[in-house]
This record gives C-alpha cells, structure tokens and sequence, in this order.
C-alpha cells in the first residue's frame, strides 16, 4: 500500500481543505458542511492544529509561543504532527471506519507549506514525518483556497490597517511572519498541487458564493454518493 493513498480500512471519505491564511478555508468549510447536510450527510468538522483536549492544548502552547517568538522551527514542526496523530486517533480514523465524510481543516499540506517551506524545514523531512506518525492517511480529495498572491498580501494589508485603527492591535500573522514567508508559503502549496493532481484541487479567486459552488462541484464529480438528495447543483 502507498503511503500516499488512502487505505482501504477507511469507509467514509476524507476531505482536508488548506491555503494560506485569510484564503476563506473556514467559511468555505462552513459552506460545504451545511451543503452536504441539506444533502443528508452530516459530516465530521475539525481544524488542526485544534479538535482533540490535547489539540486544543497544543494550539494555545503553539499560537502563544508564536507570538513570544520562543518556539524553534522543529518544536514547532514535532507539535503540529503530535496534534496530527492524535487528531488522527480520536477523530478521524474511528470517524472514516464508521463511513463518515470528515471535513478538516488544514492537514499535513499546511506543515509542508509553512514549516517545510515557510521556516525552511524541507519538504522530505515533513513528508516522513508523516509517513512515521500518521498511519499512511492521505486525504481522498484536498481543496485548495489559492488566491492571487500580491491581491491576497494587498487585502491582508488592509486588514490589518482596520484592525489596528478598531483596536490599536495587530492580529494578522501576515505581518509577524513577513512577506517573504507567506510567498514561500504560498509556493510551496502550488508545487503540492502540480506535484499531486489526482487528490489537490486549486480554486482560485472569487466571491465567497462563486468559490463555494466550485467546491461543491468538484466534491459532487469525485463523490457523486455523497449526494443523496440534493436538488438544483
Ligand atoms: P488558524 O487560526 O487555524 O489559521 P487559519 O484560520 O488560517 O487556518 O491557525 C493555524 C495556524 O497554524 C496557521 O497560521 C497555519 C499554521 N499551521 C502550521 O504552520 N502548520 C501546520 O501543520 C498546521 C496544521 C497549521
């Protein structure tokens, strides 16, 4: 069995959804998810770094450390896959064994793109990590929130001018981490695509509805029984 496809013990179907930050997984999941219920399948909703008691833990750990800037790149590398795994145990295999459809946000995509890429890691030393720790569990389909780099940097630019006028606070991440790592990021998630056609597909700008109808059609061609019941896709 290939490491890179999903094993066979798995009923449900495993779907991850990644991209940069501030490309609209959340809403877009969101979007999915009530989609797919109003088509009689209630999907399994997580977000890693998160989801688990443990996960959870591990987030503030990281989000806090981050902002400290005490967290060294391979710390910060080993936590997101000890969340990985667990997440892994807890949720998702027990959920995909009981043919649930599981909707994640973010996956081992996003440590390639921000620790392989992004803190310079590599991506050979993301990809056996997950071969060690994640029981070869690859998503059957991964969708992939791409938008125009130089528009996405633009409007997080904006953002964080709003957020700082609203409340004299910098949240967005954009500007910690600088815009040389988010273009890295945001490579490195181009080459998962080119490298992994069959399982990666790129959406690209566009309205929140635009985006969600392209989403739900690429779901609906690659699981047409996922659709029970749904009326005027
Ligand atoms: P989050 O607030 O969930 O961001 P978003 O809403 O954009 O998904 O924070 C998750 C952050 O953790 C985000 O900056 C990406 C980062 N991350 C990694 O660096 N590596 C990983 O493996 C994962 C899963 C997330």
């Amino acid at each position: 069995m290939s490491a890179m496809n999903q094993a066979p013990r798995e009923q449900g179907v495993f779907i991850t959804f990644e991209g940069p930050d501030g490309s609209g997984k959340t809403t877009q999941i969101a979007r999915l998810a009530e989609w797919l219920r109003s088509a009689g399948t209630e999907p399994v909703l997580l977000r890693q770094p998160g989801s688990t008691g443990l996960g959870e833990r591990i987030r503030a750990t990281l989000l806090d450390s981050r902002s400290e800037g005490t967290i060294a790149p391979l710390t910060e590398l080993a936590l997101m896959f000890a969340d990985r795994a667990q997440s892994i145990h807890e949720i998702i295999l027990p959920a995909l064994t009981d043919g649930r459809t599981v909707l994640c946000d973010r996956y081992t995509d996003s440590s390639e793109a921000y620790q392989g890429a992004g803190r310079g890691l590599g991506t050979e030393r993301v990809l056996a990590l997950h071969r060690a720790l994640c029981d070869g569990l690859q998503p059957r389909l991964t969708v992939l929130l791409l938008p125009d780099v130089d528009a996405a940097l633009d409007r997080a630019r904006l953002r964080n001018l709003h957020a700082r006028e609203a409340n004299g606070s910098d949240e967005n991440r954009f500007e910690a981490e600088g815009e040389a790592f988010y273009r890295r990021v945001h490579q490195a998630y181009a080459a998962i695509a080119q490298r992994e056609p069959e399982r990666v597909h790129m959406v690209g700008d566009g309205d929140i509805e635009t985006v969600a109808a392209r989403v739900r059609a690429i779901v609906q061609q690659r699981f047409p029984a996922l659709m029970h019941s749904v009326a005027g896709v």
